[in-house]
């Protein structure tokens, strides 16, 4: 079977922070999408292995940051280490929250502060409900960064309203 990365793309790239036990964590995922217009709900797909996984359990909390174009060095940093071995913090310009403990992306557009409703084992993945409790909008004029697969990456051209 192809990787099923490769077969739904493009998707959003955002980086998605945590935090507990004294540990702020950033990582960049997109496995993420839309869920509920009210509440506004939207999900992510973390793996097993993932740091963030470790955190949102202990604190059921995250931020959700969009990523842009101009973000992409960030991305594949966030994306390529674990903060179980880095604080990715030290590269990554971050700015206070107003609901929850993780932290906000400074250079991100779009941050969404949410509480973790559930945390589903999914395959090799887990599916993380989330509720949007604060969100942060700087511009929608931005050029959002999608993801193929890997390292393979692209841009996205809007069409604008068809009527
Ligand atoms: C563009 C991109 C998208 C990614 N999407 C996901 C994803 O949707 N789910 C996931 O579990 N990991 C994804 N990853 C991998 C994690 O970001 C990576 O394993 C990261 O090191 C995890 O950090 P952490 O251990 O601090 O949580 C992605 C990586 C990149 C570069």
């Amino acid at each position: 079977m192809t990787r099923i990365s490769k077969l739904l793309q493009p998707r959003m790239v955002l980086l998605i922070t945590s935090y507990a036990d004294n540990t702020h964590d950033v990582a960049t995922f997109s496995f993420v999408t839309p869920i509920s217009f009210n509440p506004p709900l939207l999900a992510f797909s973390v793996a097993h292995t993932r740091y963030t996984k470790e955190l949102i359990e202990k604190n059921p909390e995250c931020v959700v940051n969009v990523a842009t174009t101009e973000m992409l060095d960030d991305a594949l940093y966030c994306g390529t280490r674990s903060g179980r071995d880095v604080d990715k913090f030290e590269k990554i310009e971050w700015e206070e929250c107003e609901t929850v403990k993780p932290r906000r992306v400074k250079k991100s557009p779009v941050q969404l502060e949410c509480k973790v409703l559930k945390i589903i084992p999914a395959g090799d993945h887990n599916i993380v409900l989330c509720e949007v409790l604060t969100e942060h909008v700087k511009t929608l004029e931005y050029k959002p960064l999608m993801h193929v697969s890997g390292s393979d990456f692209a841009t996205s051209t809007k069409i604008g309203p068809v009527a």
